[in-house]
């Protein structure tokens, strides 16, 4: 009999193609995590429109409706908690949580980044890296702690600049690789397979 599956609330503002990565692996029989809501905090977000499709419930947390980042933090993890989820994906949600979130889902949160952290933190990742003239780039997916783009480090993976480069151009192919590495992060963990010490995240292969 298959084992109980980890309860995941996905947390999108834009486009949602991280998002649909997951719910694609998550129709695998043997994935370790279910998606049981998708919240965003923009009304009009494809990743909404994703998840009505795959029949996932969703839940929009407005920005605008709240006075202040603590009462909108809470408000996301409400929503995540009345829906059973255990954990938060970030997949492309710009909006930055309040440490109350961190408080409440401890070392249960994940963020994908389009950069090899802690180099080029923030929304312009992708532009940043072009700017400056790496020749490598990558995608990096961490916990969430109390500072943006900050917490113990999971998976990095390289993404080679290539002459010419636009930003779109890298952009394409670092997410080619977020849809890879994001799922498999995800059912690490659902299966127990990361442990953290600190700083250090230890990846136990089974
Ligand atoms: C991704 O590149 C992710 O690394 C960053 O935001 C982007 C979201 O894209 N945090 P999408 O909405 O999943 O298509």
């Amino acid at each position: 009999m298959a084992s109980a599956r980890l309860p995941v609330a996905v947390l999108a503002s834009g486009s949602g193609s991280n998002l649909q990565a997951l719910l694609d692996a998550s129709a695998r029989y043997d994935f370790g995590a279910s998606i049981v809501a998708v919240i965003s905090d923009r009304p009009g977000a494809r990743a909404l429109e994703r998840a009505a499709s795959a029949g996932v419930p969703t839940e929009i947390v407005d920005w605008a409706d709240y006075a202040d980042r603590i009462s909108f933090t809470n408000a996301i993890c409400d929503a995540a908690t009345r829906s059973g989820a255990e954990v938060l994906v970030l997949a492309g949600f710009m909006r930055v949580l309040s440490p109350v979130a961190i408080e409440r889902f401890p070392n249960q949160i994940l963020n994908i980044h389009p950069g090899l952290l802690p180099a080029f933190p923030g929304e312009r990742a992708v532009a940043d890296a072009l700017e400056f003239g790496v020749k490598l780039t990558g995608v990096t997916v961490h916990f969430v702690d109390e500072k943006v783009d900050h917490g113990p480090i999971i998976y990095q993976e390289v993404v080679r600049v290539h002459p010419g480069d636009t930003v779109r151009d890298l952009h394409t192919r670092i997410q080619e690789v977020e849809h890879r590495v994001y799922p498999e992060v995800l059912d690490a963990l659902a299966h127990g397979r990361l442990r953290v010490e600190g700083r250090q995240v230890h990846w136990e292969h089974g």
